[in-house]
């Protein structure tokens, strides 16, 4: 599916479908009130009887109108006009995008740029709403033998009133394809189950894909290498697993050669049962989501390349399978970091910290400008922060600050929590440096102090998205995050 930015009028534009905005109160967009006079006020007697009252999200489709070119009329209730934001003009075109799977058209004209929003301009509408469209069209399928059903529209155009606002839209648009093409690998990768999306899986797919770019380069490292680097503790993770580790390595080079680059590490545990310290059977099958971070790394590789960014990124992907096994480690089991610094695993569920530390020890050799984390670390930042934003630590005010940043102008949110040395003394051992664990009480912060014992070289942000990376439910599946954040981080830099 393509979708356009143009200049056109709605009672002559020819089209399978035109979509048109009413607002709470049966107030007629512009768009709408030219439409309705063409088409006999068939609109406004509709909106007279009460049969549609705009309410958010609302749809009525009206087939074979006279007095227009378009074949078909959508309404789209957008609510009232001073509560209109970005997030419900999202969540408006989300709307309209499951409409229109169910009619068997090839093209439709949107009429909803227009709609004014406080303080926005017309190419973030159309970001906005071209994502919450791209977004609303993904759908996993690759591994059902039937009911493959998809959307038989090819292109959507947006009408854009003023001919100077076509320039930066069309920017837009390419800003908000790169970053759903993005999601899309990455919500592919969650998707996929444990026993397909293997860290060799995972590894090959990163070398596919950097065929497709002249300034990718992807290394993959061995078991064996990483214990030539003494990566012990990523490396006693995948020791109960028959799932051979990987270390993946992915080089972007947009910037001069003597540019540091923007590390990015992604936590890539395929599959998490929990190791010894097993989890509950409840829902563990979420566990294959655990490589959410490495997807969302990947996937914001793919973003970069697209939109030929002008810095150096670096991707480093740490990637394991977490299982019980008579080779497992054990609780009290005590591993040494790359780093040098001694481990002693309490819990063999907090396995993603044990890998990730090794990968950020690795991460200093690149000279980084800035390292980010990503990882569904921890239980205990649902269990804060919900579903509606990541959990953001950091040693460097600014970095945290752009990243804030990046959030809010992306939807892509985050939140700051504190990264306080008082904290660090819960992950005391009394036979090694110290513990995996930090007990009961703020779970998200011991574990990214636990991190910050590996990253004092650097400029670094650890982002939690164990309540972003995918939805439970009825909706079960990965959302594609933190593509959007990272990618507008990066693209904030150039
Ligand atoms: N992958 C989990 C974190 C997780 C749990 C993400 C539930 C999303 C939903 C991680 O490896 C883990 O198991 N963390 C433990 C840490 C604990 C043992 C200190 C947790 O959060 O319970
Ligand atoms: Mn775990
Ligand atoms: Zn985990």
């Amino acid at each position: 599916m393509d979708i356009r930015v143009k200049t056109t009028q709605p009672e002559s534009q020819k089209s399978a479908c035109i979509i048109v905005a009413i607002h709470d109160k049966r107030q007629l967009s512009p768009s709408a009130k030219l439409v309705d006079s063409a088409n006999n006020n068939r609109i406004s007697a509709l909106v007279k009887k009460g049969d549609f009252d705009g309410k958010m999200g609302q749809i009525q489709l009206l087939d074979n109108p006279q007095g227009i070119a378009a074949e078909r009329i959508m309404l789209v209730g957008c609510g009232p006009q001073k509560k209109l934001n970005l997030k419900l003009f999202k969540k408006m075109h989300s709307s309209i995008l499951n409409a229109l799977k169910n009619v068997n058209i090839k093209d439709a004209i949107f009429y909803t740029a227009e709609l004014e929003i406080k303080d926005t301009t017309t190419a973030d509408k159309i970001r906005h709403a071209s994502e919450a469209i791209f977004e609303a069209n993904y759908s996993f399928n690759e591994l059902k033998s039937t009911d493959k059903k998809t959307t038989t529209l090819k292109t959507i155009t947006f009408d854009i009133s003023d001919k100077k606002d076509l320039s930066k839209a069309q920017q837009a648009l390419k800003t908000s394809t790169a970053i759903t093409s993005g999601m899309n690998i990455a919500r592919r990768l969650g998707n996929l189950p444990g026993n397909i999306c293997t860290p060799t899986y995972l590894a090959k797919q990163a070398v596919q894909q950097s065929k497709k770019c002249k300034k990718t380069k992807v290394t993959i490292l061995n078991e064996a290498e990483m214990k030539k680097l003494k990566m012990g503790s990523l490396l006693s993770v995948s020791q109960g697993s028959r799932e051979a580790a990987k270390l993946i390595v992915i080089e972007y080079k947009g910037g001069k050669a003597k540019d540091k680059p923007y590390v990015l590490v992604g936590k890539g545990v395929t599959f998490d049962t929990g190791g010894i310290s097993l989890k509950p059977g409840a829902a563990m099958d979420e566990m294959k989501f655990d490589m959410c971070g490495a997807a969302g790394v990947i996937g914001t590789m793919a973003t970069v390349s697209e939109l030929q960014l002008n810095i150096n990124v670096v991707a480093i992907v740490p990637s394991v399978e977490n299982m019980p096994d008579g080779s497992a480690i054990k609780p009290g089991d005590i591993v040494t970091s790359m780093s040098g610094q001694t481990i002693e695993i309490l819990n063999t569920d907090a396995e993603g910290r044990l890998i990730l530390c090794d990968a950020l020890t690795y991460a200093a050799k690149f000279d980084p400008k800035i390292v980010i984390d990503t990882a569904t670390l921890t239980g205990a930042c649902v269990v804060a922060l919900g579903s509606h934003c990541s959990g953001l630590l950091s040693n460097n005010d600014k970095l945290a600050q752009d990243l804030l940043a990046a959030g809010t102008t992306s939807g892509d949110r985050t939140w700051q929590m504190p990264l306080w040395d008082d904290y660090q003394d819960q992950l005391k051992s009394n036979f090694a440096d110290m513990a995996n664990i930090g007990g009961r009480e703020a779970g998200t912060i011991t574990a990214a102090c636990f991190l910050a014992r590996f990253t004092k070289k650097y400029k670094w942000a650890h982002i939690d998205i164990a309540g972003v990376a995918w939805n439970s439910g009825a909706k079960k599946g990965a959302t594609g995050r933190p593509v959007p954040l990272l990618t507008q981080y990066l693209i904030n830099q150039k």
